[in-house]
């Protein structure tokens, strides 16, 4: 079988490292750092990183490329060579529908950024001083609950990300992330000197991030810290073993995971240490949930001299980075259904991206406050998200974890690893087999009973 493949080392850091980075390292990752109380936070949030994400990451690189399929077929043929029941077959089908809503929303989140894109370049909003801060959370609010902006913005965000997986393997997805990656991380670095420069707020900054405040912390943060985890890493749905499944046989696994997440981290404390200066500097305050980004920026923008291009400027960094993020969870489902049918890639995309979009419109028109898609006295947005960063996401990774370290031994073969110390190897296969399982186990079953 001619299976395509990334075209370098760099290729593929930049490809997965650009699913990993998105909306969740720059507009979700400040905000829950905000709302929990900064430092404590970010210390739990890196030891969930380290200890379950990153061993999660690695697993599924490596049942990618060993499966050497789609997501349903290196999950079947794994299990099948190791005598394993087929039941494991599920966690290709979780992850299959998994990526399917994250997609559902996350095109709306996407749009919105697109929709913030223009009115930074276009109206600079209303950087004369007209607006009120009130006036910016009706804005939003406005936006967030008007279908039809709603659904034009995102349909122009799902026609790139559909593209994009339509193109291929190289010529798609590689060529796209080795384009956006580099500027990406040119505009944040910009950004950070900016504010650093400009309002002189970076040593308040460092201290929110960093000096810890464990009093903030609750049971609930804990949780939250874990999903962000798995969804920062895109782990816990196969996209990542997706992308695995590209992989030449020549590259070091252990240590492109390594940088994967690496870069994935340094993007979300890159991200905090571009917005928090110019919030603290114009005193506002830093604890708005999701309305930080396209509300409380705005703010600070429209007050700044030269607002309209910082804010055109971090708008179209905020759309760049989901635009690298989006086609990991298209490619899974694409993938699979190409390879079981004779339809093209192109067709495949554009038939899946469609059936996405539809869902993408039934959770726009959830948010419409007019009682469509409301259940419990939320909507189906809110649910879906807390669904797939609460139980699904964590659920799958759990099953990853679990199936690469106790069913699948050459996961942590050194044929799989590549060359790497001793100790490494022990603690990869401490954490994978137990740490991981166990620590994801625990807050699963509290999550469920808090
Ligand atoms: N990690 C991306 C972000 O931080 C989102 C993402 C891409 C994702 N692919 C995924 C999340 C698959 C869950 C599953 O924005």
């Amino acid at each position: 079988m001619n299976r395509e493949r990334w075209s370098s080392n760099l290729g593929f850091v930049l490809v997965a490292g650009g699913a990993a980075a998105g909306l969740g390292n720059i507009w979700k990752f400040p905000y829950i750092v905000a709302e929990n109380g900064g430092g404590a936070f970010v210390i739990v949030y890196l030891l969930c990183i380290a200890m379950v994400g990153l061993p999660i990451l690695f697993a599924e690189f490596s049942l990618g490329r060993l499966g050497d399929s789609n997501l349903l077929d290196s999950i079947r043929s794994l299990a099948r060579q190791h005598k394993a029941s087929d039941k494991w077959n599920a966690i290709a089908w979780l992850g299959l529908m998994a990526v399917f809503l994250v997609l559902s929303v996350y095109s709306v989140v996407g749009g919105w950024s697109l929709a913030f894109l223009y009115a930074a370049a276009v109206e600079g909003f209303g950087t004369d001083g007209a607006q009120s801060p009130a006036d910016f959370g009706k804005a939003f609010k406005a936006l967030a609950s008007n279908p039809t902006r709603s659904a034009v913005w995102c349909t122009l965000f799902m026609i790139p990300t559909i593209s994009i997986v339509a193109g291929g393997i190289r010529t798609g997805i590689e060529r796209v992330s080795k384009l956006l990656m580099p500027l990406l991380m040119a505009m944040l670095a910009t950004l950070i000197v900016y504010g650093a420069v400009a309002t002189g707020e970076i040593a308040n900054t460092f201290k929110f991030l960093f000096s810890p405040d464990f009093e903030k912390l609750t049971a609930t943060s804990v949780l939250e810290a874990l999903g962000h985890a798995f969804f920062t890493l895109s782990v816990g749905v196969g996209a990542m073993l997706a992308f695995g499944s590209y992989l030449p046989k020549n590259i070091n696994l252990f240590r492109a995971t390594l940088t994967i997440v690496g870069l994935d981290t340094l993007i979300a404390l890159a991200a905090g240490l571009a917005i928090f200066p110019v919030m603290l500097a114009n005193s506002v305050e830093p604890t708005t949930g999701p309305g930080l980004v396209f509300v409380t920026l705005p703010i600070v923008f429209s007050e700044m001299a030269e607002g309209q291009l910082i804010g055109s400027f971090f708008f179209l960094l905020l759309a760049a980075a989901a635009l690298t993020s989006s086609p990991s969870m298209l490619e899974p489902i694409v993938g699979t259904i190409e390879d079981k049918t004779s339809l093209s890639r192109k067709k495949t995309a554009w038939l899946v991206g469609s059936a996405i979009w539809l869902v993408a419109m039934l959770q726009i028109l959830s948010m419409s406050g007019q009682g469509f898609g409301e259940i419990f006295g939320t909507n189906l947005f809110d649910i879906t998200n807390y669904a797939l960063t609460s139980l699904f996401l964590p659920l799958g990774g759990l099953l990853f974890a679990l199936f690469a370290g106790w069913v699948i031994p050459e996961v942590l073969s050194g044929a799989s690893l590549g060359p790497v110390h001793p100790g490494a190897f022990w603690a990869l296969r401490l954490l994978l087999r137990f740490a991981a399982p166990t620590g994801v186990a625990i807050i699963l079953v509290t999550g469920v009973v808090l």
